[in-house]
Order: structure tokens, then C-alpha cells, then sequence
């Protein structure tokens, strides 16, 4: 009998403060116009001083669990997909472990930048499959504020803070991961580097005071091999699962920039009401983006048992990943599991109650 991995339980959290365009612009020479032409972000969220990548986890996390009727101790593994974690180590996916009380899980970090999440579901998927887990949590979370410098015009607009949560759980029932592709690609690593705080360049007084620990992008170059690499993706992942674009019901792409969506879905020739898009609200909220986009798409109905999902990420590498992904919950569990619901700004736990981070002498 083959066993899936279902997707039972999903969640979300964004910050509660909002930093506009308009805001922005009095801190680089930027302007909203300039910003929502090329980018179509209007706001991003940013994490408060007391927040950090675990703490945004697990607020996903506990909607996540809610929704999916499980008990963190019933998890055997929580994987966290970010590129900002709290720490070089231990890894996050250990702590956010820890503070939801999941007791007998294994826990790791899965670093792909902003393919995070869908590396993260090929991932939990295998684990499942394999027979080796039957209930994981996968988080992509992202906290970049804390990694962009403010004084960088060419990156600070782009990015956002975020959590997104799924629950995955082996099922004899059909659905779950119907094809997929990764890809990674290293002659692309200078596209989008933090150049500093690594073996290759550890960080130090030099390093800092050149803001060699903050993000570094090239635009224009990302821009080009985004747009064909997630198009190839997409395709790729569809063709392992024997169907076209016209098969899917919903695509959920990596909200990085509307332009290289609508240039995707233009190559793909989707019916552009199938993309579900938040960019203007999040920005760039790299691993965060497709379960955030997810978790929307959910609670605004647009998703129901049977249909088809691809989910589609490009991030720094480069990588890339696509999964198509047949729904099999019904939506209404969101709303039946108390207080579970997309979360914006108001933490099902307060910061101060989570566990002091760290003290690091
Ligand atoms: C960053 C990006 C929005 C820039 O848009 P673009 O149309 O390519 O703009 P360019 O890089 O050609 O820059 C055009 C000009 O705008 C300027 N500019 C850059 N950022 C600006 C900002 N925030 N406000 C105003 N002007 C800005 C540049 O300095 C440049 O000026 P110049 O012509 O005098 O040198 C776009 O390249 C992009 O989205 N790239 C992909 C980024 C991405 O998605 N990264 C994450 C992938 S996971």
C-alpha cells in the first residue's frame, strides 16, 4: 500500500508593524512609485525587537497544529526552512522544537534561500514516504530585517518578515506531492550573497564596518534567471507529474517581485486569477512566501479537497524548486480549530512568554 504525505494543518504569522513605501522613502532615496512599478510591493512586515525566527515558527506552528487536530509531542520531526535563523547554531528547527513541546521530534534547518519551503516539502514528504515519520512540521520563516542594510536602496525595498507552517501526516488516502523538480545552480552564489560571518569570510571588525554581513543582490541578473529558471521549474515539476499548466487549479509562486510572477505566468500561458499574489502586503518573504501565499489562498477560499497546487521558489544559489501538490483537506478545518485562522500581528503567544533567547557571552 503506497503511503502520502497530506497536508493537514497550515498556518501563518506576520508582524503586527508595517513599514510602508512612503516610510521607506525617508530613509533611502526611494520613492512608492518607483517601488510598486518595479517590485509591486506597497508595505512589508518587520519583526519587533523581542521577536525572532523561532518565535514567528511557532506562532505559525501552533495554528498549524491546531488546524491539524495534532499535539506537538505526536510530531517526529520539524524541519525549518529559513535563511535567517536565529542563530548559525544551534539550528532553529531544534528550538522551535523546543518551545512547541515536541518532545520526541527530531528538528534541523534546511537552508535553499527562498526554494527553502519547497525543498522543505520534497523533504518532509521522503521522510513520510519512506515510512520513517508519519508527522512532520515543515516552517519557512524568514526574518531578513535583521540581515538587510537599511542604507542599501537596491535590497532594503524588496524584503519582508514572515512565517508560514504546515503539517504533513502519511495517509493511505491519494494526494499530497504529485511531481516536483529542484535545481541549484552555484555559479549564480555572488547573485545574492551576505558575503560575510562564514568560513569563506569570518566575520570581524573589517567585515562589519564594509557591511559584509548584510545581503547583497544584483538585481538585474537575478531578475533574468528567475524568471527563466522558475518557468523551467514549473514545467519540469509538471511534467513528473504527467500534467499541463491548464491542470492546476491554483499556482502559488514565490512572491518576490509581480513583474517576474506575471513574466512566468506569461511564459506558462496560466490564467493569471489562478496566481494567487500578496506581494504588496509582505514584500520578499523568501522561505516564508509560498506557505504565507498558501495559508491566504486557503482562507480566501480559493482552494478546496481535489485541486491542483503548484508551488513554485527561486532564491539565492541559486536554487529552485517546484511542487505540484494535490489538496486533500477541507478548508473549513481553519475555522473549527479555535483561534486558529491567518494571524497577523497578534501572536497566539506573546513574545515575552517564549523562552529569553540565548544569553551568548
Ligand atoms: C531589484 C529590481 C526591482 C530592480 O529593478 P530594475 O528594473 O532591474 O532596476 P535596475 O536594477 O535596472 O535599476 C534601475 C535604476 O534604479 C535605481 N534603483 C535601485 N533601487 C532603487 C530604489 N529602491 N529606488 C529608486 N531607484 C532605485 C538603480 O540605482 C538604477 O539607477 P541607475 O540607472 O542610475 O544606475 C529588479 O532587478 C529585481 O526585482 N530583481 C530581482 C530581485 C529579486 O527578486 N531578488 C530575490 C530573488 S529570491
Amino acid at each position: 500500500m503506497t503511503t502520502n504525505a497530506l497536508i493537514t494543518g497550515w498556518g501563518m504569522y506576520a508582524p503586527s508593524r508595517v513599514l510602508t513605501n512612503d516610510e521607506l522613502s525617508t530613509m533611502v532615496e526611494t520613492s512608492d512609485e518607483w517601488i510598486v512599478t518595479r517590485t509591486g510591493i506597497r508595505e512589508r512586515r518587520i519583526a519587533a525587537d523581542d521577536e525572532t525566527t523561532t518565535t514567528l515558527s511557532v506562532n505559525a506552528s501552533r495554528d498549524a497544529l491546531a488546524v491539524a487536530g495534532l499535539d506537538a509531542s505526536d510530531l517526529d520531526l520539524v524541519i525549518v526552512a529559513t535563511c535567517s535563523p536565529d542563530y548559525p547554531l544551534p539550528a532553529t528547527g531544534v528550538l522551535v522544537a523546543t518551545e512547541l513541546g515536541a518532545r520526541h521530534a527530531a528538528g534541523f534547518d534546511m537552508q535553499a534561500a527562498c526554494s527553502g519551503f519547497v525543498y522543505g516539502l520534497a523533504t518532509a514528504t521522503s521522510f513520510i514516504r519512506s515510512g520513517m515519520y508519519r508527522n512532520v512540521l515543515l516552517v519557512g520563516v524568514e526574518v531578513l530585517s535583521r540581515f538587510i542594510d537599511w542604507t542599501d536602496r537596491n535590497t532594503c525595498v524588496l524584503f519582508g518578515d514572515g512565517a508560514g507552517a504546515v503539517v504533513l501526516q502519511a495517509s493511505d488516502q491519494p494526494g499530497g506531492l504529485l511531481g516536483m523538480d529542484l535545481f541549484s545552480d552555484g555559479t549564480g552564489a555572488e547573485g545574492i550573497i551576505v558575503p560575510a560571518g562564514g568560513s569563506a569570510c569570518p566575520a570581524g571588525p573589517t567585515t562589519i564596518a564594509e557591511r559584509k554581513h548584510f545581503i547583497r543582490m544584483a538585481g538585474r541578473e537575478v531578475y533574468k534567471y528567475a524568471t527563466r529558471q522558475l518557468t523551467e521549474s514549473s514545467l519540469s515539476a509538471l511534467r513528473t507529474a504527467g500534467l499541463t499548466v491548464d491542470d492546476v487549479d491554483q499556482f502559488l509562486f514565490h512572491q518576490a517581485n509581480l513583474r517576474i510572477i506575471e513574466s512566468v505566468g506569461s511564459s506558462l500561458r496560466l490564467d493569471p486569477s489562478k496566481a494567487y499574489i500578496n506581494i504588496e502586503k509582505y514584500g520578499n518573504t523568501s522561505a516564508a512566501s509560498v506557505p504565507m501565499a498558501l495559508v491566504e489562498a486557503v482562507a480566501a477560499g480559493r482552494i478546496k479537497p481535489g485541486d491542483r497546487l503548484l508551488m513554485a521558489a527561486f532564491g539565492a544559489g541559486y536554487t529552485a524548486g517546484a511542487a505540484v501538490v494535490e489538496w486533500t483537506a477541507d478548508p473549513a478545518r481553519a475555522f473549527l480549530a479555535p483561534g486558529a485562522q491567518t494571524r497577523l500581528g497578534k501572536p497566539r503567544v506573546e513574545a515575552s512568554e517564549f523562552a529569553e533567547p540565548m544569553a551568548v557571552s
